[in-house]
């Protein structure tokens, strides 16, 4: 009986929602508002938010660390879309119609890898002696613009196939990627404006 009610209490315990997810300290609650404010700025704030909150810790309430972590989070979407749609185009039972758009797709996600990694790094020199250095602000608007153009790209290849397993996933991932993109984006706009 007593272990009856102890297992009955843990499970309680567990499934109870406040307490099975720890409770956040006072600085990352702050963060968590700081993400969750910001974020509603963007055209995606539901993905913006779901992608940033796990890096609270190290965003703060910091707004150049929250738009270098949306950039790196949109690098590693778009390196990870980008593979998937290499094996996909090799796979034997795809059609012949859909390997070719996926063949261009890798090229042009390509292109945005390269994008945003261009504009990674040029935010690295941002907060440095060059702080706010409106060509810095104006290349890296531009990069990440055409990273979105050539995502948009992508998905008009497919506009032309039959719906098919491979065009969802294909629709899910790059969607994503170009709502990342734009995201990352707007808090790049928002900073330029800031210190224009
Ligand atoms: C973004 O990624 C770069 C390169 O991996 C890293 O040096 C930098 O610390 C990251 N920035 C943030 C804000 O996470």
């Amino acid at each position: 009986m007593k272990l009856f009610i102890f297992t009955i209490l843990t499970i309680s315990l567990l499934s109870s929602p406040s307490l099975a997810i720890s409770p956040q300290k006072p600085y990352q609650q702050q963060s968590t508002k700081f993400i969750r404010t910001s974020c509603i700025t963007t055209t995606y704030p539901t993905l913006c938010y779901s992608s940033l909150a796990k890096h609270a810790a190290s965003i703060q309430t910091n707004r150049l660390i929250l738009t270098n972590t949306a950039l790196n989070v949109t690098l590693a979407s778009a390196k990870y879309t980008s593979a998937l749609m290499s094996t996909l185009s090799k796979n034997r039972r795809v059609a012949a119609r859909e390997v070719a758009a996926l063949r261009d797709c890798v090229e042009v996600v390509g292109d945005s890898v390269d994008e945003l990694r261009r504009s990674i790094s040029e935010m690295g020199r941002v907060g440095g002696p060059n702080f706010f250095e409106p060509t810095i602000m104006s290349d890296v608007q531009t990069w990440v613009s055409a990273a979105l153009t050539d995502e948009s790209t992508c998905i008009d290849g497919f506009e032309g196939t039959m719906n098919s397993e491979v065009k969802t996933i294909v629709r899910t991932h790059i969607v994503r990627l170009a709502h990342l993109t734009s995201n990352a984006l707007a808090f790049i706009n928002q900073l330029a404006s800031l210190h224009a």
